[in-house]
């Protein structure tokens, strides 16, 4: 049975949740943020206060469409009266799995029977959290970028368990909130994006380690010849080799194959502390 979405819950109104809390009320759907912070809820609600008159003064909105979209998102402490109502949610809550875990088992308790569970998860598939629920049919991934108000891309992800109309009703609903959703027929570790992003980061390190050309060099061919907005360089400077070393390290563990072990180059950067940009310098000197 299809039912049409017209009320959102999100939960989580950490970095990724409350904007896109933010794009769904954009989007014409009456949408709860909900979070268990007081203070994360505060900051969630202050961000939209700014951030909608900043869309009005740039001349990107209209005053009635950011009138109308603060009127349609609340942001609650309750996770009960957030979803009792609603069609859809989108789970953004800290990457942890048992806390997913619990989350969905109460999500399948308090939300109506028709409600489409969707996890914004990076990296654990839906079907890890599917059998916490009386309705694995109605659970699937729908990955946002960073930052979601202004990434285009959303991943929806298809487990066995997913029916093809919760697939179908993720995909609509992300192109009603203005996105470019792309579909995975199967789940796969790190889905599409990340799988593609890691074999340049993994390549562009090989050549770094090599000798081959300098971090500089690099990412200029990078931007220059293939048209990337930024090189691998400058952008794990940004999200923090910190990350790069703690991600590769867990996949070596996983796997137990040296391949899947920290660059030199990666490691050199965690021991020294210099993680990237936070740290004031990285592959680059940011002074
Ligand atoms: N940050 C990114 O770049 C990014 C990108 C895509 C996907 N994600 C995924 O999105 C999810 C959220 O990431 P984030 O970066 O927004 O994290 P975050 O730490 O900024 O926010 C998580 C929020 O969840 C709240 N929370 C924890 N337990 C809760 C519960 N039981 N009920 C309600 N709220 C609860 C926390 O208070 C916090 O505000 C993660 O699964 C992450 O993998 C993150």
């Amino acid at each position: 049975m299809t039912v049409e979405i017209k009320r959102v819950a999100v939960v989580g109104a950490g970095n990724m949740g409350h904007q896109i809390s933010i794009c769904c009320a954009l989007a014409g759907l009456e949408t709860s943020c909900i979070d268990v912070s007081p203070e994360q809820l505060q900051k969630a609600e202050s961000f939209m206060k700014k951030y909608l008159p900043e869309r009005v003064a740039k001349g990107k909105l209209s005053e009635e469409s950011a009138r109308q979209a603060e009127a349609r998102l609340r942001f609650l402490d309750s996770l009960e009266e957030g979803v009792r109502e609603a069609d859809f949610v989108i789970e953004a809550v800290t990457e942890k799995l048992d806390l997913k875990k619990e989350l969905f088992r109460r999500l399948d308790q308090l939300c109506p029977p028709h409600t489409i569970l969707a996890t914004n998860s990076s990296f654990f598939v839906s079907s890890l959290l599917a059998p916490e629920t009386g309705r694995p049919a109605l659970v699937c991934n729908m990955h946002f970028f960073n930052p979601a108000l202004v990434m285009k891309c959303v991943e929806v992800v298809k487990g066995p368990h997913t029916a093809e109309e919760t697939a179908k009703a993720a995909m609509d609903l992300a192109l009603k909130m203005g996105k470019k959703p792309v579909l995975l027929h199967k789940e796969i570790y790190g889905f599409l994006v990340n799988r593609i992003l890691r074999r340049i980061m993994d390549e562009a390190l090989f050549l770094l380690d090599t000798g081959v050309a300098s971090a500089e060099d690099i990412d200029s061919a990078v931007v220059n010849a293939l048209g990337h907005p930024m090189g691998p360089f400058t952008l794990m400077d940004l999200t923090g080799i910190d990350l790069s070393y703690h991600i590769a390290m867990e996949r070596y563990r996983e796997t137990g194959d040296p391949a899947d072990k920290p660059s030199p180059a990666v490691v050199e950067k965690y021991v020294r502390g210099e993680w990237g940009r936070k740290k004031g310098r990285g592959f680059y000197n940011y002074g």
